[in-house]
């Protein structure tokens, strides 16, 4: 049997989110990506889907650095997606799509080994302008049921709020070791270099 998408948790209503919500998997074009999305990642092998991967250049090097674990990338912004999508080698591959459907409606239960969040969009301008809020309480729900046993979500944000509500949302989980760093700085993590401003930092584990 082909792949169906989830049932949305409110019968009726898709998952929200950018680009029309989850209902854009109806659609051939977006159909097609979910299926060659969930077809790449399937097998033994560790997946890591890195979520709004801006220029891409830690993801890329991640993947070169672990030839033998599948990269997703997820990117909201269309000209960053293409900009990426030549670079990847044959285990990464970058999607335009909002992480929220992508683990609302798309991915299985238990296919992802480590999803990695750097430096989300903060609160303030993802309510008021974007409305791209990632860490809710129903993000968190979805991400468990897609993380493989043990699986884990690291976090790194400057933002200090942001950081206590999403401990607050992962605090039935258990805090991991943090992963090793791929020595290529994400475009936030330089700035915060420069700067000199605190990064918060968790590896959730379910
Ligand atoms: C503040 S930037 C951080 C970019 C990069 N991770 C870094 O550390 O420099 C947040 C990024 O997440 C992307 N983004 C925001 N919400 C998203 C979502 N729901 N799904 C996928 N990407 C998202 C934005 O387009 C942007 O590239």
């Amino acid at each position: 049997m082909g792949w169906r998408l989830l049932e949305p948790r409110n019968p009726g209503e898709g998952i929200r989110g950018a680009m029309g919500g989850s209902r854009i998997f109806e659609q051939p074009q977006y159909r097609a990506e979910a299926e060659s999305m969930i077809e790449f990642i399937a097998g033994p092998q560790r997946v890591v889907v890195e979520i709004g991967f801006d220029h891409g250049m830690r993801l890329l090097a991640q993947a070169h650095q672990n030839p033998d674990t599948r990269f997703v990338g997820l990117e909201v912004r269309e000209r960053q997606v293409s900009r990426v999508a030549p670079h990847c080698p044959d285990n990464l591959r970058v999607f335009r799509a909002d992480a929220r459907t992508v683990f609302g409606a798309v991915l299985p239960d238990a296919c992802v080994t480590r999803v990695e969040v750097l430096f989300p969009t903060p609160w303030w301008v993802a309510q008021k302008r974007e409305r791209r809020l990632l860490i809710t309480e129903s993000f968190v729900t979805d991400v468990k049921r897609v993380l493989r046993p043990g699986g884990d979500l690291y976090l790194a944000t400057d933002v200090a709020g942001y950081f206590s509500a999403a401990n607050g949302l992962f605090g039935a989980w258990t805090q991991a070791e943090l992963p090793e760093e791929v020595g290529v700085l994400s475009r936030r993590e330089r700035v915060c270099k420069r700067d000199g401003l605190t990064v918060y930092r968790a590896c959730f584990r379910t």
